[in-house]
């Protein structure tokens, strides 16, 4: 395995992931059950350490959708695992490891908001936003970062890397 240059330590990680709960559940209402929709796989690590630093009621639902890459521009993407319940009339919260061109997201975003939750909004651990191809709300944003391929806290390259407590920078790969 090559080695992986880290620029956001697990320390770092952790206190930002506390404020963004914090911050979900101060909009969100005390006593109010917010959900937290996960998309797979990438942000399962994110979404358990941010689960698990919310106050008040919370639950979890994942969705997996097909990557965006080798797709046309229209961004269509395809739903691989659809949730297990229904979102409508809850008060819905996105977890996204990444928004790069925002394509995954934008198309999410759509699908989901068709399912009539009460509040739809979406919390990324990271943001590109320099790759942007369309305009996508993102009420939570982690890190803001440079266009590089980051590894690590659930992101992959090629199914590797996800399991390391950081974010870094693949050598060789920058
Ligand atoms: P988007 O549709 O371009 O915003 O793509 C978002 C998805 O691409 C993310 O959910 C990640 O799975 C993947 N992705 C984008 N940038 C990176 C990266 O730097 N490292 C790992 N995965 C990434």
């Amino acid at each position: 395995m090559s080695h992986v240059r880290a620029f956001l330590s697990q320390a770092e990680i952790g206190a930002r992931v506390t404020a963004l709960a914090a911050e979900i559940r101060q909009d969100a209402g005390p006593g109010v059950p917010v959900h937290l929709v996960g998309v797979l796989k990438g942000a399962f690590i994110f979404l358990a350490d941010l689960m698990r630093q919310m106050d008040g009621p919370v639950s979890c639902d994942f969705i997996a959708v097909s990557s965006y890459a080798g797709v046309k521009s229209t961004g269509q993407v395809q739903i691989l695992k659809d949730l297990g319940q229904s979102i409508d009339g809850r008060y819905v919260v996105i977890v996204e490891d990444i928004v790069d061109t925002g394509l995954t997201l934008a198309y999410l975003q759509e699908v989901l908001r068709a399912r009539a939750p009460q509040s739809l909004r979406t919390a990324c651990l990271l943001s590109k936003p320099s790759r942007r191809k369309v305009g996508v709300p993102v009420e939570y944003i982690g890190f803001t970062i440079d266009d590089r391929f980051v590894v690590g806290y659930g992101l992959d390259f090629d199914e590797q890397y996800r399991h390391l407590p950081f974010i870094g920078v693949v050598q060789g790969v920058e």
